[in-house]
């Protein structure tokens, strides 16, 4: 007979409910696994049949400590609004590592950034995080160091911050998706290609979610379903449809919308998140599809499958989630800061461990970020505690930017290119030629970080921070 530790359970618990096949309504975890140990999470190379046909090798992948699971896609963390969590990072990579908390309001010094806020976790190193999550809703967790080669080789996962007052689905599937850079032998080719780093970014050749190429996920006919989606990929912006069931937008970058819109096409880029509620059709075997209509031919990301007899639930019914905090900004006092986002003259960037990428073609504020080193340049701007700022975010290149603040949420005031809803969020994506007024207060001391989420763009240039004392 095997032996079982209460402890092992609860952690198989949230385990399990992880991995969004089948009916998989979650567990609700309660309290127990706050109050235990930290949730181990390993970091380590191995080989993995990411298509499906050969392993590739070399899969950078996060594994729960203790845990023998057959899904080897990073695990579904689960944390609650305002309790403990605690999470022990173990690098058995060959290369240093850390882990950011993406979209987490956190102390600064648990923000996962090499130089910035942290030493490098080195290979056989541990470091223990921990913080409790003041806002609910959907976020993720990716490492800041060696990130296009780490984030590229499959090192980024989903993080649930969950409240009790949220309504209750009758099913739930998280979505982490990204695309991997394989060659016909099914093993990782360059990762990046300069000429495209100066461009979109370098695009990935095999599509997943959740590691699986085009995966179905059985819910329940006639039920309401929550998806939460990521975009964990390094380049790709995606334009997200769902055909054949009714679905509507809960929430945008883990914050909750003010009023829930139906699901016609969202455009979802590097580091965003998109929690959709969806009303599954009613007869059993039924299939409902997740398209990327970005390229020209629409692109399966995933398929949904309804099964059981109807549980006639309506998407009217749905009560809300339950609320974060807003953007307290200041308008009339707001101080105003100007963030020119360019191109800059190509130039070698100075060498760090933490993987630079050897060329410099972006800049914010003319400056390209000089890679993570013990000396970084200077902050962009010193931010005064509780103060508000307006950050004049200038686009003058011919791409897009997803553009993401650590530690810190901001909610966009205008454009000159588009209607802005004022949504509180970490990651804006700014067209090309865009004029955007991000509203913020510095609510948060320590230095955060500011840059573009398509990494090959942070790693060759755009990237600052920002002081707040
Ligand atoms: Cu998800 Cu510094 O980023
Ligand atoms: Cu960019």
């Amino acid at each position: 007979m095997t032996f079982v530790s209460r402890r092992t359970l609860l952690k198989s618990a949230a385990v399990l409910g992880a991995y969004g096949a089948g009916l998989a309504v979650m567990p609700r975890l309660s309290q127990a696994l706050a109050a235990t140990d930290p949730i181990e999470i390993e970091a380590l190379t191995g080989d993995v049949p990411l298509d499906g046909k050969q392993v590739t090798r070399g899969v950078m992948r996060y594994a729960l400590g203790g845990q023998t699971s057959t899904d080897p896609s990073p695990p579904i963390l689960r944390a609650r609004r305002g309790e403990p969590f605690r999470a022990r990072l173990i690098n058995r990579l060959d290369e240093p590592t850390t882990i950011h908390w993406h979209g987490i309001r956190l102390p600064n010094d648990q923000d996962g950034v090499p130089f910035v806020t942290q030493p490098y976790v080195y290979t056989g190193d541990r470091f223990d995080y921990g913080f409790s999550p003041p806002d609910a809703g959907t976020f993720w967790y990716h490492p800041h160091c060696n990130t296009l080669t780490q984030m590229g080789r499959g090192l980024a996962g989903v993080l649930v911050v969950e409240d009790d007052r949220d309504p209750v689905f009758d099913g739930e599937v998280a979505l982490n998706l990204r695309d991997f850079r394989l060659g016909g032998d099914s093993q990782f080719i360059e990762q990046f290609k300069p000429r495209d780093a100066a461009k979109t970014g370098t695009f990935g050749t095999l599509r997943t979610a959740n590691w699986q190429v085009e995966p179905r996920y059985d819910v329940p006919a006639g039920g309401l379903v929550r998806v939460r989606i990521l975009a964990a990929d390094v380049t790709r912006i995606y334009n997200l449809k769902l055909a054949g069931a009714e679905a509507q937008i809960i929430a945008i970058d883990g914050h909750p919308v003010s009023e829930r819109m139906p699901l016609d096409m969202a455009v979802v880029s590097p580091g965003q998140r998109l929690d959709l509620a969806v009303r599954v059709a009613d007869s059993e075997g039924v299939e409902m599809v997740l398209e990327d209509v970005r390229p020209s031919t629409a692109k399966v990301v995933a398929r949904f499958r309804a099964i059981g007899s109807s549980l006639k639930r309506n998407l009217g019914d749905l009560g809300p989630l339950s609320e974060n905090a807003g953007v307290d900004a200041d308008l009339s006092n707001a101080t105003q800061i100007p963030l020119l986002l360019s191109a800059t003259a190509e130039s070698a960037a100075r060498d760090s461990i933490c993987g630079t990428l050897g060329y410099s073609f972006w800049a914010i504020n003319k400056v390209p970020y000089p890679g993570d080193t013990p000396d970084p340049t200077a902050p962009i701007a010193e931010l005064k505690l509780g103060q508000t700022y307006l950050l004049n975010v200038e686009n003058v290149t011919p791409h897009a930017h997803p553009i993401h603040l650590h530690g810190m949420n901001f909610k966009a005031i205008s454009s000159n290119k588009r209607e802005v809803q004022p949504l509180v969020s970490d990651t804006y994506l700014v067209l090309p030629d865009e004029k955007v007024q991000l509203a913020l207060v510095a609510d948060n001391p320590g230095d955060w970080v500011f840059h573009c989420h398509i990494i090959e763009h942070q790693k060759t240039g755009m990237t600052g921070y920002f002081r707040v004392t």
